[in-house]
């Protein structure tokens, strides 16, 4: 399998990749790192141990990093993840702890101690990434590659040109983006091909033990902010998108083209410009996801969560 850390702001659609990556025999979860985003530091760190309970996840180290963004104050998603960040079910009292270590630090000795390099998946703000290249430069080789969910080939959701994960800390998004490291950009062009319908809901709720019966409650909220806010039908799972590329990468085609992360622009702050015609004559320094297998993609997500045991 294919040895990952995943970084994240949890987060409903953050949820569902945690399961997806621990349930799939693809990859192997070596840590679960946590960054503020969605909701503030606690809160996401919060998230990470309910999921992992209610999943029966106790053999994976969760550590929470940073508090916020490298230049900026933080802002949160709380519109549409709610007041907890992950507002829909009742969970009960946590039962996984944290590590005491700094997410840096557990990434940082994760990389170290594994015999292979390993992968990346920031599927939140880019702080956590940006400050581990920051802080232990050394450590650069014993990454295999960087397939993060942010940004978007055409339009923001934030703000017109600028998409959540990127716009938050528009500077460490940069960082990685320019870092040299083999970076997948999974944006919004391709994660609103992964619209949970409800047809989707309906299999999630066919599994019927308490983990699927969660999950129903998680994209019934989530589904419900996405229609208040963007009139959409069926809200986008964003950020399994990204960990289905590791695991099978035929589910998810690429292209390669220069991106650039816009930090300073008066209108545009966090825009990942990506050059898909090579107009700028930039060498190019990432993949750049565009197409999505949905029926494939479905079909292991609902697994996931199907393989997960009943009590
Ligand atoms: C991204 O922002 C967050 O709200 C989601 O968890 C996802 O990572 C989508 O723009
Ligand atoms: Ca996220």
């Amino acid at each position: 399998p294919t040895p990952v850390i995943l970084d994240v702001d949890p987060g409903h659609d953050d949820a569902m990749a945690i399961l997806l990556a621990r349930a799939d025999p693809r990859v192997d979860l070596l840590a679960l790192t946590v960054v503020a985003g969605n909701q503030t530091l606690d809160k996401c760190a919060l998230n990470a141990r309910r999921v992992c309970t209610i999943a029966g996840i106790d053999d994976v180290p969760i550590a929470a990093g940073a508090d916020g963004p490298l230049a900026r104050s933080l802002r949160i998603a709380d519109d549409v993840h709610g007041a907890s960040g992950l507002d829909g079910p009742q969970f009960g009292k946590p039962e996984v702890d944290l590590d005491d270590r700094h997410a840096v630090e557990l990434i940082y000795d994760t990389l170290r101690a594994h015999p292979e390099p390993v992968t990346l998946i920031p599927t939140g703000p880019l702080t956590n990434i940006a400050l581990l290249l920051r802080e232990h430069p050394d450590v650069r080789g014993r990454i295999h590659e960087i397939v993060l969910m942010g940004g978007s080939t055409g339009r923001g959701n934030v703000t017109p040109y600028a998409e959540a994960n990127i716009y938050v800390d528009p500077e460490a998004a940069a960082e990685v983006f320019e870092s040299g490291l083999d970076i997948t950009m999974v944006g919004l062009n391709v994660t609103h091909q992964a619209l949970v319908t409800g047809d989707v809901v309906a299999r999630l709720r066919e599994i019927g033990t308490p983990l699927a019966d969660t999950c129903v409650q998680m994209m019934t909220f989530f589904g419900s902010t996405y229609r208040e806010l963007w009139g959409m039908p069926a809200p986008p799972l964003h950020d399994p998108v990204a960990v289905a590329r590791v695991i099978d990468p035929s589910l998810v085609r690429c292209v390669d083209a220069p991106v650039r992360i816009e930090t300073r622009g008066e209108y545009t702050a966090g825009a990942t410009v990506t050059d898909l015609h090579h107009l700028s004559g930039r060498p190019d320094n990432a993949r750049v996801a565009v197409e999505l297998d949905q029926p494939r993609f479905w079909d292991l997500m609902i697994d996931a969560v199907a393989d997960y045991p009943a009590n």
